[in-house]
């Protein structure tokens, strides 16, 4: 009876009819071994108009099985090409379970608009999705390309991360927003939102200012020319794990700038390649500001209270902070009442120079009194020894 009622739906509708696939699929109790599909759930979704072999490619009249090759990038293209360069779809190679699909990320038949609020993929909730995978140590342990998983857990305790997900505010980037949503290409494949030199541009998304500023800089248009190892956000702030300015876990807290700026500027390699003054650091050490901020003291002047912070020129360059005409204003910010050549030989001079002025003189002093003083020590002992020698005689 049920077979015949069958060929007779059958016969009657073109394949592909939604009520053709209900017969077997449409049954909770079904006596079949088709899986119950609940049209409710369909209906309630973003594809509520779509009919199952929108879908799905099932020849109802033969046996079909088909969750594999769901048809999504049928109708969206964009999202399946970039899938398709993924390295999500290289892993499947791997293995088939821990990689994400389209509908591991969005769900099958429960599909939602992405602002929806129960949506897995909305703002919030799509960190959650990157995170189950990517903090799991044993999926690094199985594609050793991946970083660690505390490389990852970091964001979650980042300025970034603990705006979106504890503060729940909206405008804070979760994960996909620096790695775009589909393709998540690594950082060193230059087509990446995250190779060197489009890291400003995926970070000024949101900080647009401070990343106009930084492209105007000397560092932003050594990049732009070519000279990969200048820096871009990330070598300044960190990556995953970037805070507040007024953190002192943050890189770029007043006290920690000096480290910050030194990995570059006192690197052999970096110095040497730019004709670069590899003493900038070890004299701004010795002088009274870098005294000081190694005593923890933060209201002394750091490398970026003279240099500047996004806007760091050459010192031949009118625009810098430290061109002649404008650095009395730059020492002025903090020192009031300023004699006038107060800035001359007063920074970057080692005491090993002349310029320094009073520092000069005083470490000449030092070191002529302390000579003497070893000098006339051992002509003391010599002439004792040689009395000594007599007395026994
Ligand atoms: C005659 C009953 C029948 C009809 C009609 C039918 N199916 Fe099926 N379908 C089955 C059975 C039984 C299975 C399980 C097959 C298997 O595991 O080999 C199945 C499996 C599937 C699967 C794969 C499920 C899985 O877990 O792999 C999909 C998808 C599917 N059907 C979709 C459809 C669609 C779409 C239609 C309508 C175009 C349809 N089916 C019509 C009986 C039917
Ligand atoms: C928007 C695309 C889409 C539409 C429309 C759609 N499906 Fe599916 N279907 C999927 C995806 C994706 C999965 C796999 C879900 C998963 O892996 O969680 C799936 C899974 C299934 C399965 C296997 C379910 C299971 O529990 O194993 C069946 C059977 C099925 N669909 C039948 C249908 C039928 C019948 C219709 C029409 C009434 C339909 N689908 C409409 C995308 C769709
Ligand atoms: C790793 C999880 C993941 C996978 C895999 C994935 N997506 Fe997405 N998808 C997302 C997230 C997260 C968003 C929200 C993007 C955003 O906020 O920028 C999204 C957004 C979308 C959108 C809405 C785009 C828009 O601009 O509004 C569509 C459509 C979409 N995905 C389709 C697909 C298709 C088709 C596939 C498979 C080829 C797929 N997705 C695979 C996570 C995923
Ligand atoms: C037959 C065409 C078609 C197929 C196949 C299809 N979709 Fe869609 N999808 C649409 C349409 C139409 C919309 C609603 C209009 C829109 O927002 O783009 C939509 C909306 C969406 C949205 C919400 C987008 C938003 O802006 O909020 C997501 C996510 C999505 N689809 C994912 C998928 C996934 C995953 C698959 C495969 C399981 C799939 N779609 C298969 C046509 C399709
Ligand atoms: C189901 C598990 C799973 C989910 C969910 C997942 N990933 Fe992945 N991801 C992987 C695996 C496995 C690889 C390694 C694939 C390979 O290279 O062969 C990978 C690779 C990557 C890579 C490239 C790593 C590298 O060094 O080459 C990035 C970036 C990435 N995923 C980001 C994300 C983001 C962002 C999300 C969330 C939107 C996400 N992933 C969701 C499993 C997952
Ligand atoms: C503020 C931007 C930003 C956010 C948010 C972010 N990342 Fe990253 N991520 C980066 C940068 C920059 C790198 C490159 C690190 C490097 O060059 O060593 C990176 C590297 C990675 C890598 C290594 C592969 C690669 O591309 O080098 C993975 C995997 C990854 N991130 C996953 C995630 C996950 C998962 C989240 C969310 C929990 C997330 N990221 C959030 C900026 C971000
Ligand atoms: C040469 C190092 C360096 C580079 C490159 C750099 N920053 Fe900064 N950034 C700093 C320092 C130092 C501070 C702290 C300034 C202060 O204490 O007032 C800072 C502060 C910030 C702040 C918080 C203060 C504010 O003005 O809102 C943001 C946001 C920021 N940077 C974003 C970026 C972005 C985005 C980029 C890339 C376009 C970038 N930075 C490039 C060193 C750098
Ligand atoms: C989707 C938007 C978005 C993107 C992309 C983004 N940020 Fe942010 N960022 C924010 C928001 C919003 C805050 C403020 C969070 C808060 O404190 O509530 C913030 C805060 C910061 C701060 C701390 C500001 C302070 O007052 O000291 C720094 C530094 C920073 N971001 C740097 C970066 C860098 C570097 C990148 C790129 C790798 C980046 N951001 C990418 C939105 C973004
Ligand atoms: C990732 C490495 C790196 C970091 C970090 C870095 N710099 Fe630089 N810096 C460079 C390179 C490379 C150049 C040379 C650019 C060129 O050739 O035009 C440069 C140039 C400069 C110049 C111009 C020098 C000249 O002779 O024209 C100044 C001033 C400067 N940096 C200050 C700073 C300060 C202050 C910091 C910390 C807030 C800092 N830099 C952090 C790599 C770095
Ligand atoms: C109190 C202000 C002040 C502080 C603090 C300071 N600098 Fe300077 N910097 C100057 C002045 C003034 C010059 C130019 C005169 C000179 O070379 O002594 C200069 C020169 C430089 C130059 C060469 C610029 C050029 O165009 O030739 C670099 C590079 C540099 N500083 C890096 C740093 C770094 C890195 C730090 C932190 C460790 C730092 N400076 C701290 C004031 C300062
Ligand atoms: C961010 C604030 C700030 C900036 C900018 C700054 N200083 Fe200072 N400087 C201090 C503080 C605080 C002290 C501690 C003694 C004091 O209060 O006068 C100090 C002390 C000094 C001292 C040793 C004590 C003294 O008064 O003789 C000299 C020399 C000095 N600064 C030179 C300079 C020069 C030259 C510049 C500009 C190139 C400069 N400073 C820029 C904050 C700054």
């Amino acid at each position: 009876m049920m077979t015949i009622l069958m060929m007779l739906l059958l016969l009657s509708s073109a394949y592909g009819g939604d009520e053709e696939c209900l017969v077997c699929h449409g049954k909770k109790a079904s006596t079949s071994q088709a899986a119950f599909v609940d049209v409710q759930v369909l209906t309630g979704s973003v594809h509520a108009g779509l009919e199952c072999n929108d879908c799905h490619n099932c020849n109802p009249t033969k046996r079909h099985a088909g969750v594999a090759d769901v048809l999504c990038g049928k109708c969206h293209l964009e999202e399946a090409e970039s899938y398709s360069q993924s390295p999500h779809l290289e892993g499947r190679q791997v293995s088939l379970e821990d990689v994400p699909t389209c509908a591991s990320c969005h769900g099958g038949h429960h599909i939602l608009e992405i602002e929806d609020p129960n949506s897995p993929t909305n703002h919030v909730n799509s960190v959650g999705i990157c995170i189950r995978c990517h903090e799991d140590i044993h999926l690094k342990e199985k594609f050793e390309v991946l970083p660690d998983p505390q490389m990852i857990s970091a964001y979650e305790h980042s300025v970034h991360g603990r705006a979106l997900m504890i503060d729940g505010n909206l405008d804070a980037p979760a994960c996909v927003d620096c790695h775009g949503s589909h393709s998540f290409r690594p950082s060193d494949d230059p087509e990446s939102p995250l190779y060197k030199t489009h890291i400003a541009a995926t970070c000024g998304q949101c900080h647009a200012e401070i990343a106009a500023h930084y492209e105007e800089s000397v560092h932003g248009t050594a990049l732009a020319d070519g000279i990969l190892e200048s820096p871009t956000c990330t070598n300044c702030h960190g990556e995953h794990d970037i805070q507040q300015h007024g953190d002192p876990e943050s890189k770029v807290y007043a006290v920690n700038i000096p480290k910050t700026c030194s990995d570059c500027h006192t690197s052999e390699k970096v110095v040497t390649k730019y004709g670069l003054n590899p003493d900038r650091i070890a004299t701004f050490k010795e002088s009274f500001h870098g005294v000081a901020i190694e005593l923890g003291e933060t209201r002394v002047a750091n490398c970026a209270s003279c240099h500047g912070v996004h806007d760091i020129f050459s010192q031949s360059d009118p625009r810098s902070m430290i061109y002649a005409a404008n650095i009395q204003t730059t020492c002025g910010q903090c020192h009031d009442d300023l004699p006038e050549d107060f800035a001359r030989g007063q920074v970057h001079t080692s005491a090993t120079d002349v310029e320094s002025g009073g520092k000069f003189y005083v470490r000449k002093f030092y070191i002529w009194f302390i000579s003497i003083i070893i000098v006339a020590f051992v002509i003391y002992r010599v002439l004792e020894y040689k009395r000594r020698v007599k007395r026994v005689e």
